[in-house]
C-alpha cells in the first residue's frame, strides 16, 4: 500500500510530528545519559561543521520543516542568537517574541499561552524571571520547552561550559571547579553539574551570596565533593577551572549594587588568583562581563581563558539540547 492511504501519513517524514516531547527545563531533572549524548553530539556536530560559513546549513536538516518560538522576557545576546543561527543550521525556523510583546505580559494565563503556542510551534525556548512560569508552560504545552534561563538556573549555559572544558581538557568527571563570587543561577546549575558529570565543585563568596542548599545537597548526594571555602586563594588550589560571573544578575535590584561590589571584591579573578589555581587551569565567564568589576581585563584576554570558545559552544551544545529534545 502507498504511503497517504490508509492509516499512513501522506506528509513527508520532515513534516510528521515527532512523537518524543523531552522538556530540557534543568539539568538535575536531565537523566545524566542524556546529557552526555548531547555533548556528545554537540561535539560531533561542531566538527562537523569545520570550516564552513555560520549561514551555511548543516548536511543534516533535522529541524525541518520545524518552528521554534523563542521567548524572551529579559534581554539576551548570546542566547537569543545561538539559538536563532542553530535552528536555521538544522533546517528550521524560528519567531522570537518578547515577553512584553505578546499577551502573557498582558495577562493571559501561562498555562493558555502554552497550550495555543502548541498548536503553532514545534518547540519553544523560553527566558523569563521566576522558575514557575518555565514549570507551568512545560506543564501545559504539547510540544518540547527549553530553559534558556531563569531567575534560578541557566542549564543551556552549563552544557556548553562542559563542551568547553572538554574540547580543551578531556572528560571533565573527576576535576575541580571553582566558582569565585555571586553563588546565582548559572552557579547553580554547575553545581547540578557536577552531581550529573561528576565532578567536584568548591564555591568561595561571602556567606549571604551562597548558592541554595538544595542545589549543593543534589550534587553532594550524587558523589560530587562540594566545599564552601570563604578564602578564595585556598578555594583555588588544585582548580582545573575557574569561573565567575556578573555581581549583579538580570533579576537582581541595582539599588543592592553597591553593597554587592563591596561584597564581592574580594572575589574578583585576577591574575594572582589565576597564578594559585593548576598551572593549566582555564577560566570561564558565560559573559556578558563587567571587566575590571567580577574579572580582570588580564584574565579575561590571557592565555588561561576560553570565554569566547564558551560562547561559540552555546550554539553547538543548544542544537544537540533542541535535537534530544524533539527526538530528531
Ligand atoms: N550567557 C548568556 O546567557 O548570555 P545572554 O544573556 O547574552 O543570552
Amino acid at each position: 500500500m502507498a504511503a497517504g492511504q490508509r492509516g499512513q501519513s501522506p506528509l513527508p517524514p520532515v513534516f510528521r510530528k515527532s512523537h518524543v516531547m523531552n522538556h530540557f527545563l534543568d539539568i538535575h531533572t536531565t537523566d545524566p545519559a542524556a546529557l552526555r549524548v548531547m555533548i556528545d553530539q554537540a561535539q560531533a556536530m561542531k566538527t562537523a561543521r569545520n570550516g564552513r560559513g555560520h549561514a551555511a546549513p548543516d548536511d543534516e536538516q533535522p529541524l525541518a520543516g520545524k518552528m521554534v518560538a523563542l521567548i524572551f522576557e529579559k534581554p539576551s545576546t548570546r542566547t537569543r542568537v545561538s539559538f536563532d543561527v542553530g535552528v536555521r543550521q538544522m533546517g528550521g525556523q524560528t519567531m522570537v517574541l518578547s515577553g512584553s510583546e505578546m499577551q502573557l505580559g498582558h495577562g493571559e494565563t501561562i498555562a493558555d499561552t502554552a497550550r495555543v503556542l502548541s498548536r503553532y510551534v514545534d518547540l519553544i525556548m523560553i527566558r523569563t524571571f521566576e522558575e514557575s512560569v518555565l514549570q507551568e508552560l512545560a506543564e501545559f504545552a504539547s510540544v518540547p520547552v527549553i530553559n534558556g534561563l531563569t531567575n534560578r538556573t541557566h542549564p543551556c549555559q552549563i552544557m556548553a561550559d562542559v563542551l568547553t572544558f572538554e574540547e580543551h581538557r578531556g572528560p571533565i568527571a573527576g576535576r575541580k571547579v571553582v566558582w569565585s563570587g555571586d553563588g546565582n543561577n548559572v552557579c547553580a546549575s554547575f553545581l547540578q553539574a557536577a552531581g550529573q558529570f561528576g565532578f567536584d565543585f568548591t564555591f568561595t563568596g561571602p556567606p549571604p551570596l551562597d548558592p541554595e542548599a538544595d542545589f549543593i545537597r543534589f550534587a553532594r548526594e550524587r558523589g560530587s565533593d562540594v566545599q564552601i571555602v570563604r578564602d578564595p586563594m585556598e578555594a583555588v588550589q588544585g582548580a582545573d577551572l575557574v569561573v565567575t560571573d556578573t555581581w549583579v544578575s538580570m533579576h537582581d535590584s541595582q539599588s543592592t549594587k553597591e553593597r554587592r561590589h563591596n561584597q564581592l571584591r574580594p572575589y574578583q579573578v585576577n591574575e594572582r588568583l589565576m597564578a594559585a589555581a593548576k598551572p593549566d587551569a582555564l577560566f570561564m565567564h558565560c559573559l556578558p562581563a563587567h571587566r575590571e568589576d567580577e574579572v580582570t581585563n588580564a584574565v579575561m584576554d590571557g592565555p588561561q581563558s576560553v570565554i569566547f570558545d564558551e560562547a561559540e559552544n552555546r550554539l553547538h551544545a543548544q542544537k544537540a539540547v533542541m535535537r534530544w529534545c524533539l527526538g530528531v
